[in-house]
């Protein structure tokens, strides 16, 4: 037996100047994104918006409903939109923000297991990292790949 240790390098910032212009013009679209963020039942509002290699902004936002599994991540509605649109173009930057009953949260909201998976599907179809930035009020993340955020990602039935 061997006891192993894995580690991941990440970016936090503790405020939206640090981040590059880019950067932070595409956390500032994923504030606007929340705008289209259709929560009735928990009032959490989550924004996205997603960079594509051209420099195409992708916003999405997430979407409710009354059957709750029926209702969709604001990651994945971006990247569900963006794949469908421009699908030969690769994803570049992820940036997301929420507001819980109007507030934008403190700490980064952090994508739950099945956008990571969808994340590491583009990822890997393109051959390309993608970043991922969480914005939160008072700090920051920026993550350089899929894989810092779900390691041992399923990706392939070949072992
Ligand atoms: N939600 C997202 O849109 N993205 C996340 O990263 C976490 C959770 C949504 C799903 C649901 O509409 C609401 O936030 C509360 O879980």
């Amino acid at each position: 037996m061997i006891e192993k240790t894995l580690s991941i390098d990440y970016l936090e910032y503790s405020s939206l100047d640090e981040l590059s212009e880019e950067d932070r013009a595409l956390v500032e679209t994923a504030r606007e994104a929340m705008s289209g963020s259709y929560s009735p039942y928990s009032n959490f509002r989550v924004g996205a918006a997603l960079r594509l290699e051209d420099g195409t902004v992708i916003k999405g936002a997430n979407q409710e409903n009354a059957a709750y599994p029926s209702g969709l991540c604001a990651e994945r509605v971006a990247m569900f939109a963006a794949s469908a649109n421009h699908p030969d173009k690769a994803f570049d930057t992820l940036a997301i923000i929420a507001a819980d009953h109007g507030v934008i949260c403190e700490s980064p909201a952090t994508p739950c297991g099945s956008c990571r998976q969808v994340m590491a599907e583009y990822e890997r179809k393109f051959n390309r990292p993608l970043k991922i930035i969480l914005a939160g009020e008072k700090r920051l993340y920026k993550f350089w790949k899929v894989k810092d955020i779900l390691p041992f990602v399923f990706d392939s039935l070949k072992v």
